[in-house]
């Protein structure tokens, strides 16, 4: 990888690879599609928040002795942030591990000419709340474009880009290079790194559009 900075997870496990391979295999139906990269997000997110999740130290009751305990801390803000429309199919397994996350979501449309995408939708507040740790979904950084334009958004709105994960099914080696250059301090989960796009974009070998196959919008 280029940059050594950025730091880019692949957690290994069985589980992953399992999921992985239902995904990428074009033979998949729809619903057992979605069920793939629901399995895949609720393993990244897990991985992704061991380090990263806020807790409290308590004391319990057992009915034995008294025992000293952590418990998460829900008094520190937690935002999820969903790229649409792929990053959709991501969010419900992601928001069942971060029940208490506010959910801000973020629309990118691409443009097949120039393949940069641009923002046609932006549900962020003016500010976000000092020290958010921010979840972000996209399953594919193919240029790393619509990451970029991500992270610029959050950066202005003063989060804290040391303290965001995000969550890819797979990463192209372009989109670490683009985004390790601007963002080095970023923690990306991803299930696979790709090493190459097409000639339109897309991740080689990849998946296919992952928005397609998840809503059952393809040809
Ligand atoms: N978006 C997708 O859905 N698939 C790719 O391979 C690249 C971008």
């Amino acid at each position: 990888m280029a940059n050594l900075q950025l730091r880019v997870y692949v957690p290994p496990h069985p589980l992953i690879e399992h999921w992985l391979a239902i995904a990428r295999d074009v033979d998949t139906p729809m619903p057992l599609f979605r069920t793939a990269i629901g399995e895949l997000s609720h393993w990244l997110t897990y991985e992704a928040t061991r380090e990263w999740l806020p807790t409290q130290a308590i004391q319990v009751q057992t009915p034995l002795a008294p025992c000293d305990a952590k418990v998460i801390d829900a008094s520190q803000p937690i935002a999820i942030v969903p790229i649409l429309r792929a990053g959709l199919a991501m969010l419900d397994r992601c928001q069942a591990i971060l029940s208490n996350a506010r959910v801000y979501h973020l629309g990118f449309k691409r443009n097949e000419e120039t393949l940069e995408a641009s923002c046609y939708l932006n549900a962020f507040p003016p500010q976000f709340e000092a020290n958010t740790r921010v979840v972000v979904t996209e399953p594919m950084l193919a240029t790393g474009g619509t990451m970029v334009q991500t992270l610029q958004e959050l950066d202005k709105r003063g989060v804290d880009i040391s303290l965001v994960r995000v969550l890819s099914i797979l990463a192209a080696a372009p989109a670490l290079q683009r985004i390790g250059e601007q963002y080095p301090s970023l923690q990306i989960y991803t299930a696979m790194i790709d090493e190459h796009l097409d000639d339109r974009a897309y991740i080689v070998p990849g998946l296919g559009d992952a928005g397609d196959r998840a809503f059952g919008t393809e040809d």
